[in-house]
């Protein structure tokens, strides 16, 4: 019926840390919110459950074992993974590229998928053993923030700067579904690496035959719009939440997926999955022959840049968050003409999903500007609570191909932040000048 994962996710674990558990369906997609309520619901009617000790068990056996009434099967899930990953990505290519020279380093943060790294890049394809870092799992992951992205996986970012970078580096996070990709000097920001390997998905044997449309969250910048569009296939706009994928990939409407908070996936998996994109990345590196700046480079001048940067503003009173919201809610209909830089607000709404496949509605979405010269701003507010809350400005500033498209993404999109604080009125409201985080 469905899939118990324990696990800290990209959050700190062990003692002081978190300890979840996540229930996936048959499918592989995460439960529902109607499931996740029915069991809710039926947990509050509960007068006993039923405990048994099996004392010790053997997890490092695999086979099955049994324990009075019980079966209990221990799999190797590597073996099975990665068999699926030779069907989909072009492994003899791959290894060329790692017998050539190519050097890597993925950064497995003492979480699950040092052994999965072990088994594909270093054993199936060829890559050097120092190639994978951090690659014991450890229960609380060594003391660190297992999230692949620029903060805490600082070190990475930092190798890729230096005179001894690898070609290509990768990280994911403590249950292996979120990803980072660097290349020399570069990371790829999420809502680019979706672009890319739809703008790249028939070099790449398991996706040659096309793509039947992509999807990505609402936040997440609209490179992977350009791709469709030049494509001919559809893009779906969906609410935060992996959910909203499955629905889709669940129907055949899609085959790639992602958001900007480092997930991408496609239609081999109901969740998303960092090993994959790694995959996927290495196949087109070594059919096009490219590195990862000429890559990014390339697609850039061809479908013009969406830079891309979020500015978190904390706001300690949660009240005055709220109020903050609602009041940017209630002026959406007055942003339109407001000039913004160099350009003016042509569109703005309060984003709300119709999905396509079960019919549900989900309003009130997040606030969405866009602007004369196609770039975006989005205003989510999130956290609330006790503890304040927090408004993020997802920033999407457009620079048409043959324009000059390099440069810093958090310095290019300084001047759209600023007009974004002043549209939300966090200095008068707030007395909030600057965001308390960039990322
Ligand atoms: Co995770």
């Amino acid at each position: 019926m469905g899939g118990f994962l324990l696990t800290a996710s990209h959050n700190p674990g062990g003692p002081e840390g978190d300890f979840g558990l996540k229930f996936n369906t048959a499918s592989g997609g995460q439960a529902s919110e109607v499931l996740t309520d029915r069991i809710f619901q039926t947990s509050r009617s509960l007068s006993r459950y039923l405990t048994t000790d099996l004392g010790p068990l053997d997890f490092d056996r695999i086979g099955e074992q049994r324990h009075g009434e019980l079966l209990l099967e221990i799999v190797d899930p590597v073996a099975g993974y990665a068999d699926k990953m030779e069907s989909l990505f072009d492994f003899a290519r791959i290894r060329e590229l790692f017998s050539g020279g190519f050097r890597m380093r993925f950064d497995a943060m003492h979480a699950v998928t040092g052994p999965y790294a072990q088994e594909l890049f270093v054993r199936r394809l060829g890559a050097a053993p120092e190639s994978v870092d951090n690659g014991v799992p450890l229960e609380d992951f060594g003391g660190g923030h297992p999230d692949p992205n620029p903060v805490d996986a600082a070190d990475l970012v930092r190798l890729m700067d230096t005179e001894q970078a690898p070609d290509f580096a990768a990280a994911s996070d403590g249950d292996g579904d979120r990803n980072m990709i660097l290349g020399r000097g570069l990371m790829v920001s999420p809502g680019d690496s979706l672009a890319i390997l739809a703008a790249n998905a028939h070099l790449v044997p398991g996706y040659a035959s096309g793509l039947a449309g992509v999807a990505r969250s609402m936040p997440t910048s609209r490179a992977v719009d350009v791709v469709a569009e030049r494509l001919g296939i559809p893009c779906f706009e969906t609410p935060t939440g992996w959910r909203f994928f499955c629905n889709l990939l669940e129907a055949g409407k899609i085959d790639l997926c992602g958001e900007e908070s480092f997930g991408t996936s496609s239609s081999h998996a109901r969740e998303k999955d960092g090993l994959w994109a790694v995959l996927f990345w290495l196949n087109l590196l070594a059919v096009s022959g490219k590195d990862v700046p000429t890559l990014v480079a390339d697609h850039w001048q061809e479908y013009g840049r969406h830079v891309y940067c979020r500015h978190d503003y904390f706001i300690a009173d949660s009240k005055l968050g709220r109020d903050l919201f609602d009041g940017l809610e209630a002026a959406v209909g007055k942003l339109v003409g407001r000039s913004c830089g160099r350009a003016e607000i042509c569109q703005s709404d309060i984003f709300s999903y119709h999905d396509p496949v079960d019919g549900s509605v989900s309003d009130h979405q997040g606030v969405r500007a866009v602007l004369s010269d196609g770039s975006r701003i989005v205003f989510r507010l999130s956290g609330t609570g006790t503890a304040g809350a927090t408004l993020r400005i997802y920033l999407e500033r457009f620079i048409p191909s043959g324009q000059n498209c390099t440069g810093a993404a958090a310095e290019l999109t300084a001047e759209l932040g600023r007009s974004a604080r002043d549209i939300a009125r966090l200095p008068d409201l707030a007395g909030l000048s600057r965001p308390s985080g960039i990322i």
